[in-house]
């Protein structure tokens, strides 16, 4: 049975990267005419309230989002990113924040496609909520690592695939390695974006070393702390596994995760990583 609801967490630092990564991506798949096709394997709910229960119970967005709001020197590509997220907030409040489904959605030209797999039985319905009819988006009530499988090569040949569980269930690290192989040996030019977040150390690095030692190619990883590593505290720090990455993406994340470390950071502790786990 699944438990987790991303509302307790929607809008904080993790999700600014993991977004800010979505938009770069999909806004380099948009510079070329041809249409693609993006999937998002664990779409969530769509949009979130940040002024309801859920997001309020930690109000985890105060040190994500909200940090940025009303910041008058942001660096353009974070910027581009602010901007996005107030199409969704009607005044000059934060008060709403689109998951990666309704940033997607909100990206998409005419002629390019979008699926969405939700597995819970609430927030599938609120996705379809939020997508509403729209030839472009088709939405599926099923398991996104199972089924998304079946999409890859899309008739495009070009696109994004985005994975972001809530590794909710420790075996999640090995499976969604798995995952990103097989999918990788169905459609390997495709560019595929995978979270992850550092909870303990340990699970990263083996995750790491599994790709690097797989068949993908050309692999760069971008991380963002709050805090020194531990295994105390939670989630200290998250980070983007991007395959096949725009080239656009490392000189932009250069650009911007210093000053994101040092915004988030928490006593001066943020940090960043770019590492390249195999080059092309
Ligand atoms: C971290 S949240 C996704 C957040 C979303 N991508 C966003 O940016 O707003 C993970 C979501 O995946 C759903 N989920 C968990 N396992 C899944 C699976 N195997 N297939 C599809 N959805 C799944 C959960 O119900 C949850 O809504």
């Amino acid at each position: 049975m699944l438990s987790y609801r991303h509302s307790f967490h929607a809008g904080n630092f993790a999700d600014v990267l993991k977004h800010i990564v979505l938009i770069e991506i999909l806004e380099y798949l948009k510079k070329k005419d041809k249409s693609f096709c993006c999937i998002d394997t664990h779409a969530g709910p769509g949009t979130y309230q940040l002024n309801g229960d859920y997001a309020l119970t930690n109000r985890e967005f105060e040190k994500g989002i909200g940090k940025l709001w009303q910041r008058d020197d942001l660096p353009d590509r974070v910027a581009n990113y602010v901007d996005l997220i107030k199409v969704f907030n009607s005044s000059a409040l934060l008060t709403r924040y689109p998951g990666s489904s309704a940033i997607a959605k909100q990206l998409l030209r005419s002629k390019d496609r979008l699926f969405l797999y939700e597995l819970h039985s609430t927030e599938i319905e609120l996705l379809r909520n939020t997508v509403k009819k729209d030839r472009r988006i088709k939405v599926f009530h099923a398991d996104g690592l199972k089924h998304a499988m079946g999409l890859l090569p899309p008739a495009e040949h070009r696109g994004l695939t985005l994975i972001d569980p809530s590794y909710e269930i420790k075996s999640d690290y090995n499976l969604v390695v798995e995952t990103l192989v097989n999918m990788y040996k169905r459609f390997a030019t495709g560019t595929y974006a995978l979270w992850y977040p550092v909870v303990e150390r340990s699970r990263n690095q083996k995750l790491e070393k599994a790709i690097h030692n797989s068949t993908i190619k050309n692999v760069q990883l971008f991380e963002l702390g709050v805090r020194s590593d531990t295994d105390q505290l939670g989630m200290t720090a998250s980070g983007m596994i991007v395959v096949n990455p725009p080239w656009t993406l490392a000189v932009t994340m250069q650009q911007i995760l210093p000053w994101l470390a040092d915004v988030f950071g928490y006593d001066g502790a943020g940090f960043y990583r770019i590492q390249t786990l195999f080059g092309e």
